[in-house]
């Protein structure tokens, strides 16, 4: 019996090691999120963030850019990552994505709206076109984009829109900004209303000044205008804030990592404010 067993194991030796080799490095099946934006600053950190991990489904605008976020990850990390191209100022955006997604067809387990950065100023007595601009491309856009995916997202999915701190401070130069932020925060409550029975949560996550790219630009510009030093101009403008500095990157990643996930199993319908203290002070 003895000698019929090792004459077994010997013969099936190396299976037994190419069996071994596949459980440890085929990656096991794993959450897919599907982020907007993904090109943009938080979108692009929130991605590499959870690259690691999951498979992803990227939506931005820039062909180009996404191509080359996407050969990043494959070369990086050893999961599926899609993408596709979309514009949030064409009515009919959401077309391609359901097309798309009926392709693929993956369950969904979170999904992160990032939308354009608004371009509408403080005068809330701007032209309609300018409001049916800024509402096509940071409201109904998007919207089509997350009712496109709705479908897909799985039992207990997580739905993230990022927002701003305009939804509950008054910021006079993003006045129609804060119209846009409020009428994502009013949404959200009202969908989780609408969504809770198939047991998805929907919370909105306002930001206040990020440390992106574009907030460090403008912060260098108000360094040289008043003859300043890029950290002593930082150092004045964040003295006010409780936690004295302004949000990272990182921060807000921690941040959609956890509303995304079961972590935040429980809260739907919010509006949580990431802004180092600063809506709270006074
Ligand atoms: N940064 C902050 O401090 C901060 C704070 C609070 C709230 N927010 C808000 O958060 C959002 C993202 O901020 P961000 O700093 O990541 O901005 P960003 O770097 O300018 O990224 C914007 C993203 O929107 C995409 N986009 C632009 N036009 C589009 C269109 N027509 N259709 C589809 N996608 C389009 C861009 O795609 P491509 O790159 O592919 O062109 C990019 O991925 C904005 O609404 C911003 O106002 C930002």
């Amino acid at each position: 019996m003895e000698a019929f067993k090792h004459y077994y194991f010997r013969k099936y030796f190396n299976y037994w090691i190419v069996l071994t080799l596949c459980i440890f490095f085929i990656p096991l099946s794993a959450d897919t999120y599907l982020i907007t934006g993904a090109n943009g600053a938080i979108g692009e950190a929130v991605v590499k963030k959870l690259a690691k991990d999951h498979d992803l489904i990227m939506l931005s605008f820039n062909e180009e850019r996404l191509s080359v976020l996407q050969k990043h990850l494959s070369d990086t990390y050893c999961h599926e990552y899609l993408h596709l191209c979309i514009d949030f100022n064409d009515t009919d955006c959401a077309k391609k994505l359901i097309e798309f997604l009926r392709d693929k067809q993956k369950q969904i387990h979170g999904v992160l709206i990032v939308t354009p950065r608004p371009n509408f100023g403080n005068n809330l007595l701007a032209e309609r076109s300018n409001w049916e601009e800024m509402f096509q491309s940071g409201f109904y856009g998007p919207l089509s984009v997350l009712k496109a995916t709705i479908p897909y997202i799985n039992q207990h999915g997580k739905i993230v829109i990022i927002a701003g701190t305009s939804s509950v401070t008054y910021l006079p130069q993003y006045a129609g900004a804060a119209v846009l932020r409020r009428m994502w925060t009013t949404l959200v409550k009202g969908l989780a209303f609408q969504l809770g029975p198939q047991t998805l949560s929907i919370n909105a996550l306002s930001p206040g000044v990020i440390l992106t790219p574009f907030h460090e630009e403008r912060i260098s510009k108000r360094a040289e205008e008043n003859n300043r030093t890029y950290e002593e101009q930082l150092e004045i403008e964040t003295a006010q804030i409780p936690l004295k500095h302004y949000t990272t990157l990182d921060e807000v990643c921690n941040s959609v990592q956890f509303l995304i996930s079961n972590q935040s199993d429980g809260i739907t319908g919010k509006n949580i404010v990431l802004d180092e203290g600063l809506s709270d002070s006074y």
